[in-house]
């Protein structure tokens, strides 16, 4: 499966990728991280790695290159690409979770991130993934990422929600772009939830426009003050909330949990 996890800028993306990939892992899941954010590059520290992987963007000669070097042989020009292909230094790997990055703006001036969006796009596509693994992506925020057609080979979206009306509104766009472009699991996952009965007011706002909520994080200090650092609490409340979204996600998405 693959699932890219979208919102609205500062929702809990990254957080909830985090989360995620590290309940795929305790379930038996082999996991590949993609980071297709092209604006924030802390994704790393969240994993415990102490630098991000070399992005994909350089093995076709960076953003100037990208047309001429996309017809030149390397692993992008294959039909197909499986994560034991990528080259070592473009996938960082620890205790089974590997994380592969697409590209950053570096500086300014240096042009849009279309070409980012051009390789998220064909990489995903081309990504061949075994029957027991997950990619998970992390996506920039907002909906630009679907005008440019990245999520056109995505099986699953999952959308963060916050209590605010505008990160509903955003979550509203996305699930309807993400259903317009033919996607069936298409689901929202509540975040920073300060008490029960606001989760109960957003799941039935949720819910009235017809997106389905396969959990709740609730606002968690931990979360916010491992953030000072750009990391994430391995063994906090979330990690036993995240367990339920991912069990809804298999459950829905009619996967079973690798033997
Ligand atoms: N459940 C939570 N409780 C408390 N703080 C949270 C929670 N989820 C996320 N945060 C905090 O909110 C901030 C934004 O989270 P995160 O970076 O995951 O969002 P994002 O959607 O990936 O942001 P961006 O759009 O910039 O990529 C971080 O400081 C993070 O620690
Ligand atoms: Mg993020």
């Amino acid at each position: 499966m693959k699932i890219s996890v979208c919102g609205k800028g500062g929702s809990g993306k990254s957080t909830v990728v985090a989360l995620l990939a590290n309940e795929a892992l305790k379930r038996g899941y082999q996991v590949l991280v993609v980071d297709s954010d092209e604006s924030n590059s802390g994704l790393f520290r969240m994993f415990g790695f102490d630098r991000p992987p070399v992005p994909l963007m350089e093995l076709v000669g960076g953003k100037k290159g990208l047309k001429r070097k996309m017809s030149q042989p390397n692993i992008l020009s294959e039909a197909n690409i499986q994560t034991a292909q990528i080259p070592g230094e473009y996938l960082l790997q620890k205790d089974g979770l590997k994380l592969a990055a697409i590209g950053k703006i570096m500086q300014s001036l240096e042009g849009c991130a279309c070409p980012m969006g051009v390789l998220s796009r064909e990489f995903l596509k081309k990504l061949d993934l075994a029957e027991d693994e997950l990619a998970i992506v992390d996506m920039e925020a907002g909906v630009e990422h679907f005008g440019r057609g990245v999520d056109t080979s995505i099986d699953s979206v999952l959308i963060v929600v916050e209590p605010p009306l505008e990160s509903i509104n955003v979550g509203q766009k996305i699930y309807d772009l993400a259903s317009g472009i033919g996607i069936k699991n298409v689901w929202a996952v509540l975040n920073k939830v300060p008490t029960a009965e606001i989760a109960a007011r957003l799941k039935t706002e949720l819910q009235g426009r017809h997106i389905k909520v396969v959990g709740c994080i609730y606002s968690n200090a931990d979360i916010f003050n491992s953030s000072m650092e750009g990391k994430m609490p391995v063994n906090g409340v979330a990690s036993r909330e995240i367990k339920e979204v991912m069990s809804s996600i298999l459950s829905r998405a009619g996967l079973p949990t690798p033997t």
